[in-house]
Protein backbone atom coordinates (compact mmCIF):
# COMPACT_ATOMS: atom_id res chain seq x y z
CA UNK A 1 0.00 0.00 0.00
CA UNK A 2 1.00 3.38 -0.71
CA UNK A 3 0.67 6.08 1.85
CA UNK A 4 -0.86 9.09 0.98
CA UNK A 5 0.49 12.21 0.22
CA UNK A 6 -1.63 14.28 2.66
CA UNK A 7 -0.99 11.36 5.38
CA UNK A 8 2.55 11.86 5.40
CA UNK A 9 2.68 15.39 4.97
CA UNK A 10 0.39 15.39 8.02
CA UNK A 11 2.31 12.87 10.16
CA UNK A 12 5.60 14.64 9.32
CA UNK A 13 3.94 18.06 10.80
CA UNK A 14 2.43 16.63 13.16
CA UNK A 15 5.10 14.52 14.75
CA UNK A 16 7.87 16.73 14.38
CA UNK A 17 9.78 14.99 11.36
CA UNK A 18 9.42 18.02 8.74
CA UNK A 19 8.11 21.64 9.39
CA UNK A 20 7.46 24.53 6.52
CA UNK A 21 10.42 26.94 6.66
CA UNK A 22 9.67 30.28 8.14
CA UNK A 23 6.29 29.04 9.43
CA UNK A 24 5.48 31.84 11.50
CA UNK A 25 5.98 34.08 9.05
CA UNK A 26 3.52 32.30 6.63
CA UNK A 27 5.97 29.58 5.80
CA UNK A 28 8.37 29.82 2.57
CA UNK A 29 6.61 27.18 0.20
CA UNK A 30 10.32 25.99 -1.24
CA UNK A 31 12.59 25.44 1.43
CA UNK A 32 11.67 22.85 5.10
CA UNK A 33 12.93 22.54 8.58
CA UNK A 34 13.75 19.16 9.70
CA UNK A 35 12.35 18.63 13.52
CA UNK A 36 13.44 16.38 16.09
CA UNK A 37 12.54 13.26 14.63
CA UNK A 38 13.15 14.41 10.85
CA UNK A 39 16.56 14.70 11.74
CA UNK A 40 17.50 12.25 13.06
CA UNK A 41 16.18 10.47 10.08
CA UNK A 42 17.64 12.53 7.92
CA UNK A 43 20.63 11.43 9.58
CA UNK A 44 20.38 8.30 9.53
CA UNK A 45 19.85 8.14 5.43
CA UNK A 46 23.12 9.77 4.82
CA UNK A 47 24.86 8.10 7.47
CA UNK A 48 23.75 4.47 5.99
CA UNK A 49 25.01 6.44 2.31
CA UNK A 50 28.06 7.23 3.96
CA UNK A 51 29.20 3.83 5.29
CA UNK A 52 27.79 1.86 2.00
CA UNK A 53 29.79 4.13 -0.15
CA UNK A 54 32.80 5.20 2.08
CA UNK A 55 33.13 3.12 4.98
CA UNK A 56 33.02 0.14 3.48
CA UNK A 57 34.50 0.67 0.57
CA UNK A 58 38.55 0.25 0.12
CA UNK A 59 38.44 3.14 -3.19
CA UNK A 60 36.07 5.41 -2.12
CA UNK A 61 37.28 8.61 -0.15
CA UNK A 62 35.23 11.43 0.71
CA UNK A 63 35.13 15.11 0.82
CA UNK A 64 33.34 18.35 2.33
CA UNK A 65 33.65 21.15 -0.15
CA UNK A 66 32.89 24.75 0.00
CA UNK A 67 29.33 25.62 -1.23
CA UNK A 68 30.72 29.03 -2.43
CA UNK A 69 32.98 28.16 -5.32
CA UNK A 70 34.81 30.49 -8.22
CA UNK A 71 32.56 31.56 -10.87
CA UNK A 72 34.53 29.47 -13.12
CA UNK A 73 33.65 26.41 -11.77
CA UNK A 74 30.09 27.13 -13.01
CA UNK A 75 31.77 28.40 -16.51
CA UNK A 76 33.43 25.55 -16.90
CA UNK A 77 30.98 23.02 -15.91
CA UNK A 78 28.57 23.87 -18.22
CA UNK A 79 26.20 25.57 -15.87
CA UNK A 80 26.30 29.29 -16.19
CA UNK A 81 24.99 28.52 -19.65
CA UNK A 82 23.19 25.25 -19.78
CA UNK A 83 21.45 24.75 -16.20
CA UNK A 84 18.21 26.08 -17.28
CA UNK A 85 14.50 25.50 -17.83
CA UNK A 86 12.21 26.35 -20.11
CA UNK A 87 9.62 29.07 -18.15
CA UNK A 88 6.04 30.09 -19.20
CA UNK A 89 4.12 32.96 -17.77
CA UNK A 90 0.18 32.67 -18.10
CA UNK A 91 -1.07 35.85 -19.20
CA UNK A 92 -4.18 35.39 -17.74
CA UNK A 93 -3.13 34.71 -14.14
CA UNK A 94 0.88 35.65 -14.34
CA UNK A 95 1.70 32.47 -12.74
CA UNK A 96 5.10 30.81 -13.97
CA UNK A 97 5.44 27.31 -14.93
CA UNK A 98 7.84 24.87 -16.08
CA UNK A 99 7.03 23.99 -19.73
CA UNK A 100 8.52 20.29 -19.55
CA UNK A 101 6.38 19.94 -17.11
CA UNK A 102 3.25 20.41 -18.01
CA UNK A 103 0.37 17.61 -18.11
CA UNK A 104 -0.78 19.86 -21.35
CA UNK A 105 1.67 22.60 -22.53
CA UNK A 106 -1.34 24.88 -23.39
CA UNK A 107 -3.23 24.71 -20.41
CA UNK A 108 -2.49 27.17 -17.62
CA UNK A 109 -2.66 24.62 -14.30
CA UNK A 110 -3.39 27.81 -12.10
CA UNK A 111 -5.87 29.59 -13.55
CA UNK A 112 -7.39 26.22 -16.07
CA UNK A 113 -7.20 28.89 -19.00
CA UNK A 114 -6.09 27.56 -22.56
CA UNK A 115 -3.42 29.77 -25.14
CA UNK A 116 -2.49 31.57 -22.39
CA UNK A 117 1.33 30.76 -22.52
CA UNK A 118 3.86 32.55 -23.90
CA UNK A 119 6.95 32.03 -26.01
CA UNK A 120 9.22 29.72 -23.19
CA UNK A 121 12.37 31.27 -21.65
CA UNK A 122 15.19 29.56 -20.70
CA UNK A 123 15.43 30.08 -16.76
CA UNK A 124 18.72 29.51 -15.51
CA UNK A 125 18.44 27.69 -11.59
CA UNK A 126 21.56 28.87 -9.66
CA UNK A 127 21.44 31.02 -6.90
CA UNK A 128 23.19 33.58 -7.76
CA UNK A 129 24.83 36.17 -4.80
CA UNK A 130 27.90 38.77 -4.14
CA UNK A 131 31.09 38.03 -1.93
CA UNK A 132 32.43 41.01 0.17
CA UNK A 133 30.54 44.23 0.66
CA UNK A 134 30.32 45.27 -3.59
CA UNK A 135 27.62 44.18 -5.73
CA UNK A 136 29.28 44.56 -9.06
CA UNK A 137 29.79 41.75 -12.00
CA UNK A 138 33.37 40.93 -10.81
CA UNK A 139 32.03 39.79 -7.27
CA UNK A 140 29.12 37.43 -8.79
CA UNK A 141 28.89 34.07 -6.93
CA UNK A 142 26.33 31.14 -7.54
CA UNK A 143 25.33 28.81 -4.36
CA UNK A 144 26.12 25.20 -5.76
CA UNK A 145 23.58 23.53 -7.40
CA UNK A 146 24.87 20.32 -7.23
CA UNK A 147 27.71 18.94 -4.79
CA UNK A 148 29.88 17.28 -7.74
CA UNK A 149 31.84 20.11 -9.07
CA UNK A 150 33.45 20.25 -5.56
CA UNK A 151 34.29 16.92 -5.96
CA UNK A 152 35.62 17.48 -9.92
CA UNK A 153 37.91 20.40 -8.71
CA UNK A 154 39.78 18.30 -5.88
CA UNK A 155 40.24 15.72 -8.10
CA UNK A 156 43.92 16.32 -8.26
CA UNK A 157 44.39 17.53 -4.47
CA UNK A 158 42.69 13.91 -3.64
CA UNK A 159 44.85 12.18 -6.09
CA UNK A 160 47.88 13.26 -5.49
CA UNK A 161 47.50 13.14 -1.49
CA UNK A 162 46.21 10.16 -0.88
CA UNK A 163 48.28 8.20 -3.72
CA UNK A 164 45.10 7.02 -5.19
CA UNK A 165 44.98 4.55 -8.29
CA UNK A 166 42.34 4.45 -10.64
CA UNK A 167 39.97 3.32 -10.73
CA UNK A 168 38.82 5.22 -7.44
CA UNK A 169 35.38 7.58 -5.78
CA UNK A 170 34.77 10.49 -4.12
CA UNK A 171 31.92 11.41 -2.08
CA UNK A 172 29.95 13.89 -1.05
CA UNK A 173 27.53 15.01 1.09
CA UNK A 174 26.15 18.08 1.46
CA UNK A 175 23.65 21.66 0.53
CA UNK A 176 22.44 22.02 -2.53
CA UNK A 177 20.92 25.25 -3.79
CA UNK A 178 18.79 25.45 -7.71
CA UNK A 179 15.78 27.79 -8.23
CA UNK A 180 13.34 25.88 -9.06
CA UNK A 181 10.96 26.88 -11.38
CA UNK A 182 8.06 25.45 -9.69
CA UNK A 183 8.99 23.82 -6.27
CA UNK A 184 6.57 21.41 -4.65
CA UNK A 185 5.64 17.95 -3.46
CA UNK A 186 6.77 18.83 -0.33
CA UNK A 187 10.26 18.07 0.21
CA UNK A 188 10.10 16.30 -3.23
CA UNK A 189 11.30 19.55 -4.65
CA UNK A 190 12.84 22.47 -2.80
CA UNK A 191 14.83 25.05 -3.69
CA UNK A 192 17.55 24.25 -0.85
CA UNK A 193 18.14 19.99 -0.68
CA UNK A 194 20.87 17.78 0.09
CA UNK A 195 22.71 15.59 -2.39
CA UNK A 196 24.90 12.12 -1.66
CA UNK A 197 26.92 12.09 -4.79
CA UNK A 198 29.74 10.17 -5.66
CA UNK A 199 32.57 10.40 -8.25
CA UNK A 200 34.25 7.21 -9.68
CA UNK A 201 36.93 7.72 -11.86
CA UNK A 202 38.02 4.87 -13.79
CA UNK A 203 39.85 3.87 -17.41
CA UNK A 204 38.26 5.03 -20.09
CA UNK A 205 37.65 1.15 -21.49
CA UNK A 206 36.07 0.29 -18.01
CA UNK A 207 33.24 2.86 -17.62
CA UNK A 208 30.70 0.69 -19.23
CA UNK A 209 30.98 -1.93 -16.90
CA UNK A 210 31.26 0.23 -13.93
CA UNK A 211 28.44 1.96 -15.04
CA UNK A 212 26.16 -1.17 -14.97
CA UNK A 213 28.15 -2.29 -11.53
CA UNK A 214 26.97 0.98 -9.71
CA UNK A 215 23.10 0.83 -11.44
CA UNK A 216 23.28 -2.39 -8.96
CA UNK A 217 24.48 -1.83 -6.50
CA UNK A 218 22.90 1.68 -6.12
CA UNK A 219 19.37 -0.10 -6.47
CA UNK A 220 20.21 -2.60 -3.97
CA UNK A 221 21.30 -0.13 -1.42
CA UNK A 222 17.72 1.12 -1.47
CA UNK A 223 16.19 -2.45 -1.18
CA UNK A 224 19.03 -3.51 1.67
CA UNK A 225 17.23 -0.69 3.53
CA UNK A 226 13.78 -2.19 3.29
CA UNK A 227 12.37 -0.09 0.56
CA UNK A 228 9.56 -2.11 -1.43
CA UNK A 229 10.84 -3.70 -4.59
CA UNK A 230 7.45 -2.85 -6.26
CA UNK A 231 8.20 0.62 -5.62
CA UNK A 232 11.32 0.72 -7.49
CA UNK A 233 12.78 1.09 -10.82
CA UNK A 234 15.42 2.03 -12.83
CA UNK A 235 14.41 3.99 -16.15
CA UNK A 236 16.88 4.66 -18.65
CA UNK A 237 17.08 8.20 -19.94
CA UNK A 238 15.99 9.08 -23.53
CA UNK A 239 18.33 10.89 -25.43
CA UNK A 240 16.96 13.90 -25.61
CA UNK A 241 16.38 14.19 -21.59
CA UNK A 242 20.64 13.70 -21.07
CA UNK A 243 21.99 16.67 -18.73
CA UNK A 244 24.96 18.48 -21.04
CA UNK A 245 27.85 16.24 -19.67
CA UNK A 246 25.78 12.61 -20.34
CA UNK A 247 26.30 10.27 -22.25
CA UNK A 248 24.31 7.73 -20.86
CA UNK A 249 22.01 8.18 -17.45
CA UNK A 250 19.58 5.91 -15.79
CA UNK A 251 17.13 6.84 -13.22
CA UNK A 252 16.36 5.01 -9.99
CA UNK A 253 12.76 6.05 -9.33
CA UNK A 254 10.14 5.57 -6.74
CA UNK A 255 6.49 5.12 -6.63
CA UNK A 256 5.46 8.50 -5.12
CA UNK A 257 1.49 8.77 -4.20
CA UNK A 258 1.70 10.84 -7.56
CA UNK A 259 3.20 8.35 -9.43
CA UNK A 260 6.77 7.23 -10.52
CA UNK A 261 9.23 9.75 -10.12
CA UNK A 262 13.68 10.36 -9.42
CA UNK A 263 15.27 9.63 -6.71
CA UNK A 264 18.75 8.72 -7.71
CA UNK A 265 20.51 9.41 -11.32
CA UNK A 266 23.42 7.43 -12.21
CA UNK A 267 25.36 9.41 -15.43
CA UNK A 268 28.15 7.93 -17.36
CA UNK A 269 29.65 11.88 -17.26
CA UNK A 270 32.53 10.64 -19.40
CA UNK A 271 35.28 12.76 -19.25
CA UNK A 272 33.60 16.25 -19.59
CA UNK A 273 34.32 17.72 -15.95
CA UNK A 274 37.67 17.25 -16.31
CA UNK A 275 38.83 18.02 -19.10
CA UNK A 276 36.55 20.87 -19.37
CA UNK A 277 38.51 22.09 -15.93
CA UNK A 278 41.95 21.30 -17.33
CA UNK A 279 40.44 23.96 -19.88
CA UNK A 280 39.34 26.22 -17.82
CA UNK A 281 41.94 26.15 -15.38
CA UNK A 282 45.37 25.57 -17.31
CA UNK A 283 46.21 22.89 -14.84
CA UNK A 284 47.02 19.33 -15.93
CA UNK A 285 43.95 17.17 -14.88
CA UNK A 286 45.10 14.10 -16.75
CA UNK A 287 46.28 10.69 -15.20
CA UNK A 288 49.50 9.02 -15.58
CA UNK A 289 49.80 5.80 -15.36
CA UNK A 290 53.08 4.26 -14.87
CA UNK A 291 52.86 1.14 -15.91
CA UNK A 292 51.62 1.36 -19.64
CA UNK A 293 53.42 5.42 -19.47
CA UNK A 294 50.24 7.07 -20.57
CA UNK A 295 48.65 10.49 -19.96
CA UNK A 296 44.76 10.34 -20.65
CA UNK A 297 41.76 11.57 -19.01
CA UNK A 298 39.36 9.09 -16.49
CA UNK A 299 36.03 8.37 -17.06
CA UNK A 300 33.70 9.04 -14.33
CA UNK A 301 30.28 7.40 -13.24
CA UNK A 302 28.30 9.68 -11.20
CA UNK A 303 25.95 7.82 -8.71
CA UNK A 304 23.90 11.13 -7.62
CA UNK A 305 20.97 10.79 -5.25
CA UNK A 306 19.05 13.26 -2.86
CA UNK A 307 19.19 13.03 1.18
CA UNK A 308 15.94 15.09 1.49
CA UNK A 309 14.08 13.55 -1.39
CA UNK A 310 15.16 10.18 -0.15
CA UNK A 311 14.61 10.39 3.14
CA UNK A 312 10.65 11.15 2.01
CA UNK A 313 10.52 8.10 -0.16
CA UNK A 314 11.61 6.53 3.29
CA UNK A 315 8.74 7.88 5.18
CA UNK A 316 6.55 7.29 2.46
CA UNK A 317 7.36 3.48 2.00
CA UNK A 318 7.28 2.65 5.82
CA UNK A 319 4.00 4.18 6.49
CA UNK A 320 1.44 1.53 7.62
CA UNK A 321 -1.87 1.32 8.39
CA UNK A 322 -3.42 -1.97 9.77
CA UNK A 323 -6.50 -3.39 12.59
CA UNK A 324 -5.72 -4.29 15.70
CA UNK A 325 -8.30 -5.20 18.06
CA UNK A 326 -11.03 -3.61 15.78
CA UNK A 327 -8.65 -0.07 15.84
CA UNK A 328 -6.73 1.32 13.20
CA UNK A 329 -2.82 0.97 13.88
CA UNK A 330 -0.61 3.46 12.39
CA UNK A 331 2.90 1.91 11.99
CA UNK A 332 6.06 3.21 10.56
CA UNK A 333 8.08 -0.36 9.76
CA UNK A 334 11.25 1.92 8.97
CA UNK A 335 14.57 -0.20 9.09
CA UNK A 336 15.98 -0.26 12.59
CA UNK A 337 19.10 1.60 11.66
CA UNK A 338 17.09 4.48 9.96
CA UNK A 339 14.60 4.59 12.29
CA UNK A 340 14.25 8.03 14.06
CA UNK A 341 14.31 6.49 17.44
CA UNK A 342 16.03 2.72 18.26
CA UNK A 343 14.71 2.51 21.56
CA UNK A 344 11.92 4.00 23.86
CA UNK A 345 12.00 3.65 27.45
CA UNK A 346 8.60 3.72 28.82
CA UNK A 347 8.30 3.91 33.20
CA UNK A 348 4.48 2.23 33.83
CA UNK A 349 3.45 5.27 35.85
CA UNK A 350 4.77 8.51 37.05
CA UNK A 351 5.28 7.39 40.52
CA UNK A 352 8.68 8.43 41.37
CA UNK A 353 9.45 4.93 42.39
CA UNK A 354 9.49 4.02 38.82
CA UNK A 355 10.56 7.17 37.34
CA UNK A 356 14.32 7.02 39.40
CA UNK A 357 15.48 3.51 38.23
CA UNK A 358 13.97 3.71 34.63
CA UNK A 359 15.71 7.17 33.97
CA UNK A 360 18.85 5.09 35.12
CA UNK A 361 18.33 2.78 32.86
CA UNK A 362 17.54 4.90 29.90
CA UNK A 363 20.47 6.86 30.80
CA UNK A 364 22.43 4.11 30.24
CA UNK A 365 21.14 2.98 27.32
CA UNK A 366 21.37 6.39 25.82
CA UNK A 367 25.23 5.89 25.57
CA UNK A 368 24.30 3.18 22.50
CA UNK A 369 21.25 3.99 21.17
CA UNK A 370 19.24 7.12 20.04
CA UNK A 371 15.92 6.86 22.61
CA UNK A 372 13.03 8.81 23.45
CA UNK A 373 11.81 8.78 27.44
CA UNK A 374 8.21 8.78 27.65
CA UNK A 375 6.01 9.06 31.03
CA UNK A 376 2.89 10.59 29.31
CA UNK A 377 -1.23 9.10 28.95
CA UNK A 378 -1.86 5.56 29.35
CA UNK A 379 1.08 2.55 28.26
CA UNK A 380 -1.27 1.51 24.99
CA UNK A 381 -1.21 5.34 23.67
CA UNK A 382 2.39 5.15 24.31
CA UNK A 383 3.22 2.21 22.31
CA UNK A 384 1.17 3.34 19.50
CA UNK A 385 2.81 6.87 19.73
CA UNK A 386 6.04 5.05 19.22
CA UNK A 387 4.67 2.76 16.51
CA UNK A 388 4.23 5.70 14.08
CA UNK A 389 7.56 7.20 14.63
CA UNK A 390 8.42 3.83 14.03
CA UNK A 391 10.66 2.95 17.17
CA UNK A 392 11.66 -0.54 16.82
CA UNK A 393 11.88 -1.40 20.40
CA UNK A 394 9.91 0.11 23.47
CA UNK A 395 11.64 -0.85 27.27
CA UNK A 396 8.64 -0.85 29.68
CA UNK A 397 9.38 -0.27 33.18
CA UNK A 398 6.46 -1.95 35.52
CA UNK A 399 6.25 -2.08 39.30
CA UNK A 400 7.58 -5.83 38.90
CA UNK A 401 10.70 -4.61 37.37
CA UNK A 402 11.28 -3.59 41.36
CA UNK A 403 11.22 -7.21 42.72
CA UNK A 404 12.31 -9.03 39.47
CA UNK A 405 14.81 -6.96 37.94
CA UNK A 406 13.37 -7.32 34.29
CA UNK A 407 11.60 -5.40 31.76
CA UNK A 408 9.28 -5.98 28.92
CA UNK A 409 10.58 -5.50 25.25
CA UNK A 410 7.94 -4.80 22.72
CA UNK A 411 8.55 -5.41 18.86
CA UNK A 412 7.26 -2.94 16.81
CA UNK A 413 6.15 -5.17 13.99
CA UNK A 414 5.01 -8.15 15.75
CA UNK A 415 4.11 -5.96 19.48
CA UNK A 416 5.13 -9.33 20.69
CA UNK A 417 6.64 -9.06 24.17
CA UNK A 418 9.28 -10.72 25.90
CA UNK A 419 10.27 -10.59 29.75
CA UNK A 420 13.91 -9.45 30.02
CA UNK A 421 16.29 -9.03 32.67
CA UNK A 422 18.37 -5.86 33.23
CA UNK A 423 21.53 -7.96 33.16
CA UNK A 424 20.52 -9.31 29.82
CA UNK A 425 19.07 -5.88 28.43
CA UNK A 426 22.29 -5.23 26.50
CA UNK A 427 23.25 -8.62 25.05
CA UNK A 428 19.54 -8.49 24.17
CA UNK A 429 19.51 -5.21 21.80
CA UNK A 430 22.73 -5.73 20.88
CA UNK A 431 21.21 -8.73 19.24
CA UNK A 432 17.68 -6.70 18.16
CA UNK A 433 19.56 -3.87 16.73
CA UNK A 434 23.24 -4.59 15.76
N1 LIG B 1 25.47 15.94 -10.15
C1 LIG B 1 24.36 15.44 -10.87
C2 LIG B 1 23.10 15.94 -10.36
O1 LIG B 1 23.03 16.88 -9.56
P1 LIG B 1 20.51 15.64 -10.58
O2 LIG B 1 19.73 14.49 -11.17
O3 LIG B 1 20.22 17.01 -11.05
O4 LIG B 1 22.02 15.24 -10.84
C3 LIG B 1 20.68 14.40 -8.28
O5 LIG B 1 20.38 15.59 -8.99
C4 LIG B 1 19.60 14.15 -7.24
O6 LIG B 1 19.45 15.30 -6.40
C5 LIG B 1 18.19 13.92 -7.81
O7 LIG B 1 18.03 12.57 -8.22
C6 LIG B 1 17.32 14.26 -6.63
O8 LIG B 1 17.23 13.16 -5.74
C7 LIG B 1 18.11 15.38 -5.96
N2 LIG B 1 17.52 16.68 -6.32
C8 LIG B 1 17.75 17.40 -7.45
N3 LIG B 1 17.05 18.55 -7.43
C9 LIG B 1 16.34 18.55 -6.29
C10 LIG B 1 15.41 19.47 -5.69
N4 LIG B 1 15.11 20.63 -6.25
N5 LIG B 1 14.89 19.15 -4.47
C11 LIG B 1 15.23 17.99 -3.85
N6 LIG B 1 16.09 17.09 -4.36
C12 LIG B 1 16.65 17.36 -5.57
Amino acid sequence: MTASFDTIVNLSKRRGFVFPSSEIYGGLRSAYDYGPLGVNLLRNVKEQWWKSMVQQRSDVVGIDSAIIQAREVWRASGHEEVFTDPLVECSNCNSRQRQDKLDDPDLCPNCGQRGTFGEPKQFNLMFRTHMGPVETSENLVYLRPETAQGIFINYENIRRTNRMKLPFGIAQIGKSFRNEITPGQFVFRTREFEQMEMEFFCEPATSGEWFETWVELRHNWYLDLGMDPENLRIRPHDDDELSHYSAGTVDVEYRFPWGWDELEGIANRTDFDLRQHQEFSGQDLQYFDQETNERFFPHVIEPAAGATRTTFAFLIDAYHEEEVDGETRAVLKIDKRLAPYQLAVLPLSKKPELIEPATRLADELRSTYMLEFDVTQSIGRRYRRQDEIGTPYCVTFDFDSLDDDAVTVRDRDTMAQDRVSTSKLAAYLAEKLG
